[in-house]
């Protein structure tokens, strides 16, 4: 296990469409687990893999009590989203910055899990936001393209 670099704002990487995952592999058993040692070394609660460089559609979510544990989401799609939530949104390739967006508040995300057997989660509220914002990195597609009033430095959030 290891902590990767994370890319930020700027790098090409972000804004390109990740490619289905086939098979598993020992790789990206191992870039799993890095990816959670990523996240969880940055005070993440969600990384998607074009953030460390793999245009793969794996991402890792983990947004605490909400989660009944850590989320490995592979080839992940939404089925379906209802309602609707808004609130401050960041992401860990924008280091100090955040931004309001609304969101669905309710989800249902069908993925493969990693031994690849199909899971479904219904989400609502911080996960379903999660969920949202880390399956559009999968399409270079950050928070930021999103917001509804701009960014803004994350200290001055009171
Ligand atoms: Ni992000």
């Amino acid at each position: 296990m290891a902590i990767r670099n994370i890319r930020t704002e700027g790098d090409d990487i972000l804004r390109k469409k990740c490619k289905e995952i086939t098979q598993m592999t020992d790789r990206l058993q191992t870039l799993i687990d890095d990816m959670f040692d990523t996240m969880y070394d940055a005070n993440g609660v969600g990384l998607a893999a074009p953030q460390v460089g793999i245009l793969k559609r794996l991402v890792v979510i983990d947004v605490g009590v909400e989660t009944p544990e850590p989320l490995v989401l592979i080839n992940p799609v939404i089925t379906e989203s209802d309602g609707e939530q808004t609130a401050d949104e960041g992401c860990l390739s924008l280091p100090g910055l955040l931004g309001e967006v609304t969101r669905p508040n309710h989800v249902i995300c069908k993925a493969f899990d990693r031994n690849m057997e199909e899971i479904t989660i219904e989400a609502e509220g911080i996960l379903a936001r999660a969920i949202c914002h880390e399956l559009d990195h999968l399409d270079g597609i950050l928070y930021k393209d999103k917001v509804n009033d701009g960014l803004y430095r994350a200290e001055q959030k009171g």
